[in-house]
C-alpha cells in the first residue's frame, strides 16, 4: 500500500497488529480474521539474536504479507544501517530502528529519506526520551517500547504514561506519528490511547490462540479518539 504521514495521522489512534505470536501455520488465517476485526496495519517484530535474545521473523515473512496491509516493520537488529534497504525492498511500509542499535541514528534516517518509507525510531524503557531530539527533522514515527523488547505477552511497564506525555510534548505540532509497543490489554488500552498516541502496537492481545477478530474489534471499540487540537 502507498501511505504517508498525514494518513497515519488522520487514521489515530491506529491498532498496529503484531504477529509474532499468531499462528505461523495458519498465518492467512489469523490475518484474515484480525482484518475482519478491523486491522489495517500488521507490525512485524524482526529480532536478530544480538539486539535482543530470540531470533525471530525476518525478510521472508515481510515480503509475504499481503500488501493490503500496511506493513509496519520494527527493526530489533543490530548496526541497521547495512539492513534497512532490504526491508523497504521487501515492501515495508512504516520502517522502524532502534536508537540503542547504531552509534549513527542519524545517517540510518538520512539514508531512508526519499525511500517513501515512514521512517521511526523506537527507544527502549531506559532510554531517556529527550535522546531523540536532535533527530525529529529527520523522522515520521517515534515508538516507546512499552516492555524491553524480546518478548510478546510482557507486562506494561507504568513509567510509560510519563515517557508518553513527555514524547507528545516533544512531538506536538510537528508531522511525527507517536506509538507505543509492548503490554498492551484489553484492560489499559484506553488508558493508553488518552495519552495521545497515534499508533497502538498490540501483540499477544490480538493473536493469543482464541479469536483475532473478536480481539481486535473489542479492542477498537475501546480507543477514543483524541479530540482535534
Ligand atoms: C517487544 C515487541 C512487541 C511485542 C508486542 O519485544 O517489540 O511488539 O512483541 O507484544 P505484546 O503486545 O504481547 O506485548
Ligand atoms: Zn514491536
Amino acid at each position: 500500500v502507498n501511505i504517508d504521514t498525514d494518513w497515519l495521522l488522520a487514521q489515530a489512534p491506529v491498532l498496529s497488529a503484531g504477529i509474532l505470536t499468531a499462528d505461523m501455520l495458519n498465518l492467512e488465517r489469523d490475518l484474515d480474521a484480525a482484518e475482519a476485526g478491523g486491522i489495517r496495519v500488521l507490525h512485524v517484530d524482526v529480532m536478530d539474536g544480538c539486539f535482543c535474545p530470540p531470533v525471530t521473523l525476518g525478510l521472508p515473512v515481510v515480503a509475504a504479507l499481503p500488501d493490503r496491509f500496511v506493513r509496519d516493520v520494527h527493526l530489533m537488529v543490530d548496526a541497521p544501517l547495512s539492513k534497512i534497504e532490504a526491508f523497504t525492498d521487501a515492501g515495508a511500509d512504516m520502517l522502524t530502528f532502534h536508537l540503542e542499535s547504531t552509534r549513527h541514528p542519524h545517517r540510518v534516517l538520512q539514508t531512508l529519506s526519499g525511500s517513501g518509507v515512514i521512517r521511526g525510531v523506537a527507544i527502549n524503557p531506559g532510554t531517556p526520551v529527550a535522546a531523540v531530539a536532535p533527530l525529529l527533522d529527520d523522522l515520521e514515527f517515534l515508538l516507546l517500547l512499552a516492555v524491553n523488547p524480546g518478548w510478546g505477552g510482557q507486562s506494561f511497564i507504568p513509567a510509560t504514561k510519563q515517557r508518553l506525555a513527555e514524547a507528545r510534548a516533544l512531538v506536538e505540532d510537528r508531522p511525527v506519528a507517536l506509538g507505543v509497543d509492548g503490554g498492551i490489554t484489553a484492560s489499559n488500552i484506553a488508558d493508553v490511547a488518552s495519552a495521545g498516541v497515534d499508533v497502538i502496537v498490540a501483540g499477544s492481545a490480538i493473536f493469543d490462540g482464541s479469536s483475532p477478530s473478536e480481539n481486535a474489534l473489542s479492542l477498537l471499540k475501546t480507543i477514543v479518539r483524541r479530540p482535534p487540537s
